[in-house]
């Protein structure tokens, strides 16, 4: 019997090797988890059967008319099987289509009755379990994780209210400010009409034609050519519920509230070479991280932070907060961190729980509460829109994985794959027969009353005044960067406006660009060949027909003065070397006492170090002793990893100098500005100039246990940016 099959089968919820448990024996997610045990289902030690349930003798050979005769209509076993077979793709999801998704848990750290009173955010002693998935939103199914992209970050709470789905991204603001726009949006980033090209790529023209003609996207393009669009991992990003939201507490006392995830890892992101690179040797780079630390008990977490905003301050800031454009900055109103989310368990079944799970901002509790912000509008009627072609109609709340862990009763019925047997006769309100059952609940029983927010007003296809400052958080977050970042923004926007065919496309970006940055705008122009030229005619196209375009151009931005150090990913959390992959490169006659000792050290500090050689199998150690190899230089290269250690050893340094792959990871390694050690020969290794570089740790033969210490700081610290210019200049 497979290992895993034992554990699904015999423990209650998964999680058999004891990770994430509680101390009842329990995973902690386990409300949910124990939900879904009745539809788990293990072949093992089971006989064969059919859909029917009829065992099946022979899965090897059709039923035919003699050993060479054609195959016979009759063979229902055959049938059923193909015939699932063949029906067994559902349509991707329109947009966010490659995602990964983990099970896991929330708690409030105190009781918020004060703000709302939705029933999970009261009690510090009571888990709420959830379900995360993590997506990019422009590619396939079968896309690279690596994609320059927002993340999606969905997590549904499954609370004793019923399910609450914070349907955010990883980035704060959206490209478009009026749902209507979001089919033109997105048909411009998705690849090409004509020839379906690029995949799960935004450098092409399509994408910025119509950012070039819609300067509300300014902002959000800041973000996304940033570092923020490719992540280290989905367990270093934040999220954002991006809309403002309501809180409404018991006393019907609303205020306005932004929603944001900080990842106890810190954020980090990947140079954009590196994901280049990741894309080929592991395009499910994210995917495999999030299962690995899940897996090996690493796990994820992130605080639930709330920017609030009293109802009387909805004027008081300079952008509009129904604008989804624009952030509401963390200086003006601070983040409190107010619970934790904790992912502990992978999903048994990708199809069930990750493809077929349905995320809607709409699905919210009593006590949380929509605003008028016009993207979110839209986001109402969309998602379950979709969701009724994608997973094939009116029922699937009632996939295990969407229903809630709430009890559901109302009078709905019927439809194409109705579960639930409802036997009340009376599937209407008001009845007598079933006693006027199922009842409607009062609000002080918990029944959901929209806030009354008062609305009078023209029937109009426009937009409030202040939406019309497209320009200054565009800015603010280009001066809030640090030099390293800016660099990264500078290079993104030159690969892709590189990539565009039409130079009057790229003329006209570069040419918005002076309106956030002229320093940027000429820095990008420089690599592009374009002279930055302010843009004359009108800056924005998205104007309705008869409306006077001149009354739909940007205001003139308020610059900002001060930067926002909560843009910035400079400031993020840099002392930890938590989950961080270390490669220790070897080959036969590697101080083995060495590898020994650093591998001791880096798991001790909760870093994950793999050997990695030439050759698969085991190496003979320098000192009698074995070193069994995790990878070949073959299927891996130091891109898949944050840092690499070279042991001693002479012959062993003697046989990587000779193999250009073993330079190559050591390069790269270097060039991707990535903490290194080395001791005894193993420092021949290194490229030069190391002696002025702080992430990388020399020491002698026996000095392994001295430099480990400095070794974990600089994995801590993620990246030494300020190698970039030197990595450069190395032909990798
Ligand atoms: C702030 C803006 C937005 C955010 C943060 C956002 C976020 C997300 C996320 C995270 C998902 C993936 C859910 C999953 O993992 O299954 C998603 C899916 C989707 N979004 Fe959005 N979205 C935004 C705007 C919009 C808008 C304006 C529309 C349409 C008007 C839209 C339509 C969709 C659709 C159709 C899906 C696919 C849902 C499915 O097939 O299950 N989104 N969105």
């Amino acid at each position: 019997m497979a290992d895993d099959k034992r554990r699904n089968k015999k423990v209650p919820g998964k999680g058999g090797n004891g990770r994430g448990q509680r101390s009842n024996g329990k995973p902690a997610s386990s409300d949910k988890i124990d939900a879904l045990d009745a539809f788990r289902e293990d072949g093992t030690d089971e006989r064969l059967t059919t859909d029917q349930a009829v065992p099946i003798n022979d899965d090897q050979n059709t039923l035919k008319a003699g050993p060479r005769g054609p195959s016979l209509l009759e063979d229902f076993i055959f049938r059923e099987k193909i015939t699932h077979f063949d029906h067994e793709r559902i349509p991707e999801r329109v947009v966010h289509a490659r995602g990964a998704a983990a099970h896991g848990v929330f708690r409030v750290y105190e009781p918020l009755g004060r703000l709302t009173r939705a029933a999970f955010l009261q009690d510090p002693a009571k888990t709420t379990p959830v379900f995360v998935r993590f997506s990019t939103v422009a590619g396939s199914r079968g896309s690279t994780d690596l994609a320059r992209d927002v993340r999606g970050f969905a997590v549904k709470f499954y609370t004793d209210e019923g399910n609450f789905d914070l349907v955010g991204n990883n980035i704060p603001v959206f490209f478009i400010q009026d749902a209507v726009k979001f089919p033109d949006l997105i048909h411009a980033v998705k690849p090409e009409p004509h020839h379906e090209m690029p995949q799960a790529a935004s450098a092409h023209d399509t994408f910025w034609d119509f950012i070039s003609l819609m300067p509300e996207s300014m902002h959000m393009i800041m973000w996304v050519m940033s570092d923020r669009a490719i992540p280290r991992s989905l367990r270093m990003m934040e999220g954002f519920g991006v809309h403002t939201f309501r809180l409404v507490n018991e006393r019907g006392e609303a205020r306005f509230v932004k929603f944001h995830w900080k990842p106890l890892l810190g954020v980090h992101s990947v140079l954009w070479d590196e994901a280049l690179k990741i894309s080929g040797k592991d395009p499910d780079f994210h995917r495999r991280d999030l299962w690995e630390a899940i897996e090996t008990g690493a796990f994820p977490e992130w605080e639930l932070g709330l920017q609030m905003i009293e109802e009387k301050d909805e004027h008081a800031f300079d952008f509009d907060l129904l604008d989804p454009t624009k952030i509401v900055p963390e200086e003006l109103v601070p983040v409190q961190r107010v619970g934790r989310l904790t992912l502990d368990r992978n999903p048994d079944n990708f199809f069930a729980e990750t493809e077929q799970v349905a995320f809607h901002p709409g699905h919210v509790v009593p006590g949380i509460d929509f605003t008028d912000d016009p993207l979110l509008q839209g986001r109402l009627f969309s998602y379950t829109d979709t969701q009724l072609l994608r997973l094939g109609g009116p029922n699937f709340h009632e996939i295990p994985i969407n229903r809630p862990v709430a009890p559901v009763h109302n009078n709905q019925r019927d439809g194409l794959m109705r579960q639930a047997i409802s036997v009340s006769r009376a599937a209407y309100h008001p009845n007598s027969i079933g006693g006027g059952c199922p009842v409607q609940v009062g609000r002080r029983d918990g029944g959901f009353v929209s806030h009354p927010v008062p609305v009078n007003a023209p029937k109009v296809r426009q937009r409030s005044e202040k939406f019309f400052d497209h320009f200054s958080q565009a800015t603010l977050f280009w001066m809030s960067q640090s030099d390293p970042e800016k660099d990264h923004i500078v290079s993104a926007l030159q690969f892709e406006l590189g990539k565009l065919e039409r130079p009057a496309i790229r003329e006209r970006m570069v040419g918005m660009l002076t309106l956030v940055d002229e320093t940027l705008a000429t820095r990008v122009g420089e690599g592009l060949g374009v002279t930055p030229r302010r843009p004359d005619g009108p800056l924005n196209l998205s104007v309705p027909a008869d409306a006077d375009p001149k009354a739909h151009q940007p205001h003139r931005p308020k610059k900002p003065t001060r930067p926002s150090p909560a843009l910035s990913m400079a400031g993020t959390v840099k002392d930890t070397a938590k989950s961080r992959k270390v490669a220790i490169l070897a080959a036969d006659g590697v101080d083995d006492a060495a590898v020994a000792t650093m591998s001791r050290l880096l798991t001790a500090a909760g870093a994950v170090p793999k050997v990695i050689a030439p050759r698969l199998g085991t190496l003979k150690g320098a000192r009698s002793g074995a070193v069994k190899v995790d990878m070949s230089l073959a299927t891996v290269g130091s891109v898949l990893f944050d840092a690499v250690y070279v042991p001693g050893g002479a012959p062993s340094i003697a046989a990587l100098r000779q193999d250009g792959a073993a330079v190559l990871f050591v390069h790269e390694a270097y060039k991707h500005c990535k903490a290194l050690a080395a001791t005894g020969a193993g420092t021949e290794l290194l490229p030069e100039a190391r002696s002025t570089d702080e992430a990388i740790v020399v020491g002698e033969d026996t000095q392994v246990a001295k430099i480990a210490p400095d070794f974990l700081r600089a994995i801590g610290r993620h990246r030494n940016w300020a190698r970039e210019a030197a990595g450069k200049r190395i032909p990798v």
